[in-house]
C-alpha cells in the first residue's frame, strides 16, 4: 500500500482524498493550518498530520518530512486554493499575488519539498493538483484565479516532462463543488438551482464526485496519465445542451 501526502486534508476536497485514500488501505498524512479540523479528519481516516502553512517554506519542508515515514513518499495532492472573485477593476495586486502565491507558489514549494521522498517511491509517484474549469473557459470576475489556476496547469505540464519517467503529475479542474470553500457561492438555493443548470448533468458537484478521480490518479491505476488536466466538471467545460 502507497504513503501520501495531502496538503488541504482538513479541507472539502482534500478530507475526501483523505477517507478514500484510507478505505483502499493506503497511509496518508495531512498538512494545513487549522489543528482542530486536521484532527478531526485524522481520527476519522487514522491518518497522521502536521499543523502547517503551505505560505511558509520552513512549514512546507517539516510537513514534507513528517509525511514521508522512512522518506518515501507514493503521492502527494495539493487541495489548497482560493475563489476570490472580482470584477479586473476592482482586483488589487494583493489579490492577485495572493491567489498566485496560494494556488500556484504553494504548489510548487510543496513539490519541491516531496520529491526527494517521491524519487524514493518504489514504482511511479504521483502528484496532484487541482486547476479549474475557469482556466481553459472564460468567466466573468475570474481573472486572479484564472491566472492562478493557469499557473497550476503551467506547471503539471512543465514538470510532467522534467519528472517523466519517475513521477507523474496531473491535475483535477473541477467546476463548482460543494465545498467551505465554495460556501459563499452555493449558500442561497436560487443562485445554486441556477448555476447547476448551467450544467449538463444539472446539479453542482459534490466531494465524492471529485474523491475518485483524485484516487485514480493518484494511485497505480493511472499508470500510463501524465501531464493532464481532467475535468470533472458535469459536463460545464466542453457540453452545450440547450441554445
Ligand atoms: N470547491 C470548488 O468549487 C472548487 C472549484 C475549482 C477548484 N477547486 C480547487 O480544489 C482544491 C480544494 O478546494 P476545496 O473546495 O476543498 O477547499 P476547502 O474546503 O476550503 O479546503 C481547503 C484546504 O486547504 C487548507 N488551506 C487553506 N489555506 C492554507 C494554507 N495557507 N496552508 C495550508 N493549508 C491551507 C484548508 O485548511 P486550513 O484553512 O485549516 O489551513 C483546507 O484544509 C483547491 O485547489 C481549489 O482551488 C475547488
Amino acid at each position: 500500500m502507497g504513503r501520501y501526502l495531502i496538503w488541504g486534508g482538513s479541507g472539502g476536497i482534500g478530507a475526501a482524498v483523505a477517507r478514500r485514500l484510507s478505505t483502499e488501505g493506503h497511509a496518508v498524512h495531512l498538512a494545513a493550518r487549522d489543528a482542530a479540523k486536521l484532527e478531526a479528519v485524522a481520527r476519522e481516516t487514522g491518518a497522521t498530520f502536521t499543523v502547517a502553512d503551505a505560505l511558509e517554506p520552513d512549514a512546507v519542508r517539516r510537513a514534507s518530512e513528517q509525511g514521508a515515514a522512512g522518506g518515501v513518499l507514493d503521492g502527494l495532492c495539493y487541495a489548497v486554493g482560493s475563489i476570490n472573485l472580482k470584477p479586473a477593476q476592482r482586483l488589487t495586486d494583493a489579490d492577485v499575488e495572493g491567489d498566485f502565491r496560494l494556488n500556484a507558489l504553494g504548489a510548487f514549494r510543496a513539490i519541491q519539498a516531496a520529491l526527494p521522498a517521491l524519487k524514493k517511491a518504489e514504482g511511479t509517484a504521483s502528484i496532484l493538483l487541482f486547476s479549474t474549469i475557469a482556466v481553459a473557459q472564460g468567466f466573468t470576475a475570474h481573472a486572479s484565479v484564472a491566472m492562478a489556476k493557469g499557473a497550476v496547469e503551467g506547471l503539471v505540464h512543465a514538470l510532467g516532462a522534467e519528472l517523466a519517467p519517475k513521477i507523474r503529475i496531473n491535475a483535477i479542474a473541477p467546476s463548482l463543488t460543494r465545498t467551505p470553500l465554495a460556501s459563499a457561492l452555493t449558500a442561497n438555493a436560487s443562485v445554486t438551482d441556477a448555476i447547476a443548470a448551467l450544467h449538463p448533468l444539472q446539479r453542482l458537484g459534490e466531494v465524492d464526485d471529485i474523491a475518485p478521480m483524485a484516487a485514480l490518479l493518484l494511485g497505480p491505476g493511472s499508470g500510463w496519465i501524465t501531464g493532464q488536466v481532467i475535468g470533472v466538471d458535469g459536463g460545464r467545460s466542453t457540453l452545450r445542451t440547450k441554445g
